[in-house]
């Protein structure tokens, strides 16, 4: 998969997913993930790419040259999603994940200050997504969290113990508290029935 995330700070990207199960991902090839500066797009001299709402408010809002500039040097094809991050989206979750996962690529749009011009909207992006009710400062956190939750579940990502397949353990992730040795610490102590051994009679 082709993940490519357009932002005006692709150092959170670059530092934020390059760890544990996805790091693995990345250096396997199952995914490319690839970080691109808004700011490197733009024609203004001052690199700026913001500038005040038309009929007034607070903020800035993002402007279109730059993101179109950075959309057009993807060269997608015709039906690639791209994805706009924003808190006025559709609710992130685990069926969205899948169906994204599917994808052979999948672009990330991140906004910041009051969001972008409309017309960006408007001609380029398919999807608008939020990851819940609360509002953060910019889309790159958001960003990580799909691409985290899309990217565990692409073909050999996971290993046999971390499988998500495996319903049981999926299950079991969501349903039951965890515990690991000690069987004893500082007085508080993991239930008899998973120190019996007997690994069936406790599922
Ligand atoms: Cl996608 N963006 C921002 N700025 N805040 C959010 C969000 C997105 N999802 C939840 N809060």
């Amino acid at each position: 998969m082709i993940i490519d995330v357009l932002t005006l700070f692709p150092e959170m990207i670059d530092g934020g997913l390059n760890h544990s199960i996805i790091k693995r991902a990345i250096e396997q090839e199952k995914v490319k993930i690839t970080s691109h500066n808004i700011r490197d797009y733009s024609n203004n001299k001052h690199k700026q790419v913001d500038d005040t709402p038309y009929g007034g408010g607070a903020g800035m809002v993002m402007q279109i040259q730059p993101i179109e500039d950075a959309i057009k040097d993807l060269e997608l094809s015709e039906n690639t999603p791209i994805v706009y991050l924003t808190p006025k989206g559709k609710t992130f979750n685990q069926a969205m994940a899948k169906e994204f996962a599917k994808e052979e690529r999948v672009v990330f749009l991140c906004g910041h200050y009051e969001g972008v011009d409309q017309r960006v909207i408007d001609k380029h992006i398919t999807h608008e997504v939020s990851i819940g009710d609360y509002v953060l400062t910019g889309g790159e956190l958001p960003a990580m969290v799909m691409i985290d939750a899309i990217v565990r579940l692409l073909d050999d990502v996971l290993g046999d113990q971390e499988s998500y397949e495996d319903e049981s353990f999926y299950n079991g992730l969501l349903e039951y508290p965890h515990y690991t040795r000690p069987a004893e610490y500082d007085g508080m102590n993991v239930p008899d029935i998973l120190l019996s051994g007997n690994h069936q009679k406790n599922c």
